[in-house]
């Protein structure tokens, strides 16, 4: 069986954590979706389902907790697991799933239990945004000791924890699917 992949982005990053989990399990048997544009799942073609999603100004993208509220049972079924893409986790005590903020206040209030959940550093790429959201981010940054200078793009993903995320999912067995 094949393994479901779905990412919420808004500048590309998770996608491209998406595309290397793809890389360093199986490729052919990881199937890449965006949330954003209400895919159509055949869920019997998986026995396993990763999800993505990053946070701008505080938030996930919506489409997270519908998807996840309307496939709850699916998901359940399955081996899941949950991947957070922000820049409060470029600071390692904001990093594990515990200390991050958004990842814990989703998981609290979410139907959905994965069995695994990581986080992600994400990246800062000020020449891409446009003048509001660089001039937010930058007033983000200022508060919390980043990065200021907005000629800059910034790469915070640790891609060996995005590896060792995939191969732990890779390795693990499928659920006796009841279904
Ligand atoms: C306008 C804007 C607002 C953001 N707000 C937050 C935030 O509130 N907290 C945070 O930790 N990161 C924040 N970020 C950082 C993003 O989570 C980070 O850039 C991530 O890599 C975005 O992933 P994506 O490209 O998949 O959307 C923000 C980024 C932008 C551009």
């Amino acid at each position: 069986m094949k393994t479901l992949l779905l990412y919420s982005t808004r500048d590309g990053q998770t996608h491209k954590i998406a595309q290397a989990i793809q890389l360093e399990m199986v490729p052919q048997q990881v199937d890449l979706y965006d949330l954003s544009a209400s895919p159509v799942i055949d869920w019997s073609l998986y026995d396993k389902v990763i999800i993505g999603a990053s946070i701008r100004y505080g938030r996930f993208a919506p489409q997270l907790a519908e998807f996840v509220n309307a496939h709850t049972q699916e998901l359940a079924q399955r081996v899941s697991a949950f991947y957070s893409v922000n820049l409060t986790a470029r600071k390692p005590e904001k990093a594990s799933p515990e200390t991050n903020v958004y990842t814990q206040k989703f998981l609290s209030s979410s139907p959905w239990a994965p069995d695994e959940v990581v986080v992600f550093a994400g990246a800062l790429r000020y020449p891409r945004y446009r003048w509001f959201d660089r001039f937010m981010i930058g007033l983000i940054m200022k508060m919390t000791g980043g990065e200021t200078d907005k000629s800059k793009e910034v790469e915070y993903t640790q891609w060996d924890k995005v590896r060792e995320f995939s191969r732990k999912i890779a390795d693990k067995k499928s659920k006796s699917l009841a279904i």
